[in-house]
């Protein structure tokens, strides 16, 4: 356990964070279908390589979380991703969850799957050079409806699952229960339910015995939702953002990590940049860093359209949000 502490914590090496690259083929293919690019396994590889060797990453880089297609894959220099990655210092990570499904409980909300055969899947992505683990809950706000408090216990639940199982096999979870930026709700009811779903989260791994220094927590900022017309100045985000985690998040645990949601990478930069300086005037007990998505590979996507000639000016374009998300830590 010692180890896998010492892992969770080594990802917020000052000015280091994660790119989560663990878009589902799903995902993948609506995102490169977004920027008028089709898809194939050879297109999301191509896709891949853009972000993993454009030179210099792991100056700002810590970890990539992968999808399990791309565990198996080389990039054009015919190296396998994840290799190549351990050898630049970057911890290679995967993505083990199955997706989401209503629940059947609450048929509105969604729950996250893929317990059934994690122990197996776990085995093989060690072997394949994983060094840590992500499992993504989703939670939707509407109104004073949802989310119901049953739905955010059994997502909990099968988190805590999660990393309990990732805990026995030595390799680090990152646990993720996203509460969306999608809605007409107010910043306020955001850092209520943020607040109450990671006191769930927390209190269901307290009851698990999942160790706490060995995990990392994976959060949305708390915002204003996107179509409730109101725009959030960071301070504004990075205040009920600090107090939500302050409130919910053992001190124990090694570190949070923000997604950015759907806002721009300038809103997700400029949020990141107001909430670590306001969690360091606060004391805060953890470190903080970014795990991003679309707001690392917005800007290069749109560049790249999937020409070979675009990759040059595409990676620049990485390299430069990169660096200032990388300053915002
Ligand atoms: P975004 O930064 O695009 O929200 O993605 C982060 C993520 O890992 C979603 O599961």
């Amino acid at each position: 356990m010692t180890d896998l502490v010492a892992i969770a914590r080594s990802f917020f090496e000052p000015g280091k964070g994660i790119l989560a690259a663990d878009e589902s083929v799903h995902t993948a293919t609506a995102r490169l279908a977004s920027y008028g690019i089709s898809t194939s396994v050879e297109m999301r590889r191509q896709y891949r390589d853009l972000f993993f060797n454009a030179k210099g990453i792991e100056r700002y880089l810590s970890g990539i979380i992968l999808f399990s297609e791309t565990l198996l894959e080389k990039g054009n220099d015919g190296e396998l991703f994840s290799a190549s990655l351990a050898a630049r210092g970057i911890f290679p990570g995967v993505k083990v969850d199955l997706g989401t499904e209503p629940f059947s409980a609450s048929p509105d909300e969604l729950i996250t799957q893929g317990l059934l055969d994690l122990p197996t899947r776990l085995a093989e992505y060690k072997k394949q050079g994983a060094v840590f683990t992500k499992w993504r809950a989703v939670i939707r706000i509407d109104g004073d409806q949802l989310p119901t408090p049953m739905a955010l216990h059994e997502n909990a639940k099968r988190l805590a699952s999660y990393a309990k199982e990732v805990q026995t096999v030595g390799l680090v979870p990152i646990l993720e229960p996203e509460v969306l930026y999608k809605g007409t709700h107010s910043r306020q009811k955001a850092r209520s339910v943020i607040t109450e779903t990671l006191g769930t989260l927390f209190s269901v791994l307290e009851e698990q015995s999942v160790d706490h220094a060995g995990v990392l927590l994976k959060t949305a900022m708390v915002l204003s939702g996107d179509a409730s017309g109101k725009k959030d100045t960071p301070e504004e985000v990075a205040g009920d953002t600090v107090a939500a985690l302050m409130e919910s998040v053992p001190r124990q645990v090694a570190g949070i990590v923000f997604l950015s949601g759907g806002q721009t990478p300038d809103q997700a930069t400029e949020n990141l940049a107001a909430i670590t300086k306001y969690a360091k005037s606060m004391h805060a007990p953890w470190p903080i860093t970014f795990s991003y998505a679309r707001a690392l590979q917005e800007e290069a996507l749109s560049i790249w359209k999937g020409e070979e000639g675009n990759i040059p000016v595409a990676r620049e374009a990485f390299l430069t949000r990169l660096a200032k998300v990388s300053a915002a830590v």
